[in-house]
């Protein structure tokens, strides 16, 4: 009994040692991780080292630590999400990585993109642009907004199905997508599954091999804590091993430093995806905001998630506030919307308050991350609430 009380003291010490680390808490509550995860210390430090090893080595620097940390950021990453580092391939965004994925189809005798309503736009547009060379984008509808079954899933996917593309967590409703399931329903087909995991990837335990996805996107800027110019690319290693993308740069090539204009030759694994110079500052900062998650282990991030957005909820539906979420709090991740007639009234009114949120079209976003604190969870909902009570929206 006495070590389990330690063991909790121990945890909340932990947290308020992490907080200290993002100094945006000493002027706001910030409350919009969903959209850009807070900016610490560490991050800030490692792309000052990044700076000061261009000060002091100029192009020197790219053949020694530059060089050094992307294979790191390449480790860790693949590390985070259970897979292997040659099945992972570095961006600049999450666009930049789906282009690549999307050439190295040939959409002839499969051209059917199966997508849902709920993801983000970037998503939808890399295969809508496509319809007019062969593209056929299958768009299914969310029944209530918050996620789509998998059954939907299961009857739109069929032999003439390349590419089943989907959320882990939906940018506008925080739902969990069962992403194994997907790839078990794609896989049926022969087609394969390339899951959007921007909003989950930190916040989410996350084991690609053992969810049998073929491809997941995801990148720096929210629950990784990089900030942007960052973004990943897993590829499983028996697919990266036979696709040509065609949508490519010189990283790409099994020897790269060879300069030899004369012949392409796919570098093995998932690098034959990438294209040209990767953004190094990013990678620094990509690498601080993953070693942070990291160290305090993806499932106590989870753990701690499930008790602030429990809270966020409860204190909504108390105050009458009506809270979108699905039925049980394990489906859903840490990005609560609470309907209002005018969001961006919400979120300016709130800015001025120093409490920072975010909207979309119908809602206002709150995303807790572990480093906001119970106490915060209540002061945003109650000054919602208080909005309300003004008239404000
Ligand atoms: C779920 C999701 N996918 C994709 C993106 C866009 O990624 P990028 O701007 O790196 O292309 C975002 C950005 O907010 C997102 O939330």
């Amino acid at each position: 009994m006495e070590r389990s009380l330690r063991a909790q003291a121990d945890t909340v010490i932990a947290w308020e040692r992490y907080r200290a680390e993002f100094p945006i808490f000493r002027q706001r509550t910030y409350f919009n991780t969903c959209s850009l995860g807070a900016l610490s210390t560490r991050v800030e430090a490692a792309v000052r080292q990044f700076t000061a090893l261009w000060d002091a080595s100029g192009a020197a620097a790219w053949y020694g630590p530059w060089s050094a940390e992307i294979e790191h950021l390449r480790e860790e990453f693949a590390a985070l999400i259970g897979a292997w580092p040659d099945e992972i391939a570095i961006f600049p965004s999450v666009t930049t990585a789906l282009t690549a994925v999307a050439s190295a189809y040939d959409y002839r005798e499969r051209p059917r993109v199966v997508i849902s309503d709920l993801e983000f736009p970037t998503t939808v547009y890399q295969w809508m642009v496509k319809e007019s060379s062969g593209v056929t984008l299958e768009m299914i509808r969310s029944p209530d907004r918050l996620a789509v079954p998998v059954a939907e899933y299961a009857r739109a996917v069929d032999a003439r199905t390349q590419l089943l593309v989907a959320s882990h967590v939906y940018f506008t409703s925080g739902a969990v997508q069962d992403i194994a399931a997907l790839a078990h329903v794609a896989h049926q087909h022969g087609a394969h599954c390339l899951i959007d995991a921007y909003q989950s990837v930190g916040q989410l335990p996350l084991d690609v091999h053992a969810a049998g996805v073929d491809f997941l996107i995801t990148g720096g800027l929210k629950w990784l804590l990089g900030g942007p110019g960052i973004a990943y690319l897993y590829v499983r290693r028996d697919l990266a091993s036979h696709l040509r993308p065609t949508d490519v740069g010189w990283f790409a090539h099994r020897e790269q430093f060879a300069f030899d204009v004369t012949q392409f030759a796919y570098a093995d694994g998932a690098r034959r995806f990438e294209g040209g110079t990767p953004p190094v500052a990013a990678i620094y900062a990509g690498r601080a905001g993953i070693g942070i998650v990291a160290e305090i282990g993806v499932s106590r991030v989870r753990h701690r998630q499930i008790e602030l957005v429990s809270l966020v909820v409860e204190e909504a539906r108390r105050r009458g506030l009506r809270p979108r979420t699905p039925a049980r709090v394990e489906d859903l991740a840490g990005i609560v919307t609470i309907p209002r007639q005018d969001p961006t009234a919400v979120v300016a009114s709130l800015a001025r308050r120093g409490i920072i949120v975010d909207a979309r079209p119908g809602v206002v976003r709150l995303s807790p991350y572990f480093y906001n604190t119970p106490e915060e969870c209540t002061r945003v909902v109650e000054a919602i609430a208080n909005l309300e009570k003004d008239g404000v929206a």
